[in-house]
């Protein structure tokens, strides 16, 4: 017998004896980091950025495969005994010597998953990880002139690429309420310091909000420069009408957090045939958060329409495209994403 079947059969008679645990159960409580097992992470140490953000260290286990600067990673946290999903860029540089990598986290009010990683997760935990993706990456061919344009937790992707160095010419123009405000501040002066990068730092709650029109003044040649934005909703939508409006919208590269709603219509009931749950929903509300809150156990991942983690037959009725108004209606195997999906009418989720 070979030494591969030799072992094929002691695993077999392992899974007899751990039943009705399986083996792997049992290594995935002594190594959950061991390759092979599903991807997962230790949080090795939490660092206080700002009042409300926080940076968080994390080892990954033996199956990750790296990011590239500007990428996300889908993060599975335990709160309260419930598994969520969310999505956190990585701030740390992609030629990190220790292997290990960063998500930078903002908690926002009554959010779940950042208040619990800014606030209450301890070093140790161990974390469920997805690989890296994301689009919002420079090309591989550096362009000359970069401009940054971010507010707030929008920084992150861009700190990312910033730590990877690499580029000539770069110009951030960043806001947040106040200096105290700013995550990364320091390692932001430190790389002006450095001559790294051209700094416009714009604290909203004393200087306003950014109108898109200054950038006339604040970096002439903004429009010559390729450009990467992130941060909320309202900045965003601004920059594309800005950049369109100049017809240079092909140089502008965004980075949402948040889908963009556009359309909301009337809202219906909503059941959950698996779990027996009938809630009112109005047309606003994602899905996914109609499920969450009546306590049915709901698949997620970006929660912003990227991901696909979230996808769920439609058994009965209609939802209306949260982002394009699209109406959506049941039939055979129709597969709907809560996140960016509500109510258009009574509907019935299998979940
Ligand atoms: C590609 C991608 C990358 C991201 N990178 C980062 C990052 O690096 N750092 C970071 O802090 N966040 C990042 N996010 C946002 C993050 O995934 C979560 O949406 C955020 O932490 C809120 O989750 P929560 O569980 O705390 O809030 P929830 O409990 O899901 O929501 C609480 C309330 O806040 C609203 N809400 C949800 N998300 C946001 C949001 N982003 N902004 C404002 N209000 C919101 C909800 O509608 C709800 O009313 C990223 C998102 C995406 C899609
Ligand atoms: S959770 Fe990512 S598409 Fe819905």
């Amino acid at each position: 017998m070979t030494s591969a079947a030799l072992r094929s059969r002691a695993w077999k008679l392992l899974e007899l004896v751990t039943t009705p645990l399986l083996p792997s159960d049992y290594l995935d409580l002594l190594s959950p980091l061991r390759a092979g097992a599903d991807l997962r992470g230790r949080i090795e140490a939490v660092h206080q950025e700002t009042d409300s953000a926080a940076t968080i260290v994390i080892r990954p286990g033996k199956g990750w495969r790296g990011h590239v600067a500007g990428q996300y990673i889908r993060i599975g946290v335990d709160v309260d005994g419930v598994r969520l999903w969310r999505a956190y860029s990585v701030t740390s540089p992609t030629s990190r010597a220790d292997g290990r990598i960063t998500i930078t986290v903002k908690a926002i009010p009554d959010g779940k998953v950042s208040h619990h990683l800014v606030h209450r997760v301890q070093p140790g935990t161990v974390v469920h990880l997805d690989q890296a993706t994301g689009e919002f990456v420079l090309p591989a061919a550096k362009p000359a002139k970069v401009l940054y344009l971010t507010a707030g937790s929008g920084i992150t992707p861009v700190m990312g690429m910033l730590r990877d160095g690499g580029l000539s010419d770069v110009v951030m123009v960043h806001s947040a309420p106040r200096a105290e405000d700013v995550i990364f501040r320091k390692d932001l002066h430190d790389l002006v310091a450095d001559k790294a990068l051209t700094l416009v730092e714009r604290h909203t709650d004393t200087d306003g909000v950014l109108d898109l029109a200054e950038l006339e003044t604040l970096v002439p040649d903004w429009a010559e420069r390729e450009t990467w934005a992130c941060g909320p909703t309202g900045l965003l939508d601004a920059a594309e009408e800005h950049w369109a409006s100049r017809g240079i919208a092909d140089r502008l590269h965004t980075e949402r957090f948040r889908p963009s709603v556009v359309v909301a219509g009337d809202g219906g009931e909503v059941t959950f045939g698996k779990t027996g749950k009938t809630v009112e929903a109005d047309g606003a509300t994602p899905l996914l958060d109609v499920g969450e809150q009546a306590g049915v156990l709901m698949p997620s991942g970006c929660r912003m329409g990227i991901c696909f983690g979230c996808v769920t037959p439609l058994k009965a009725g209609a939802v209306r495209d949260l982002r394009t108004g699209e109406i959506t209606e049941a039939e055979d195997g129709v597969l709907v994403q809560t996140c960016v999906s509500a109510a258009a009418g009574p509907c019935e989720l299998e979940r």
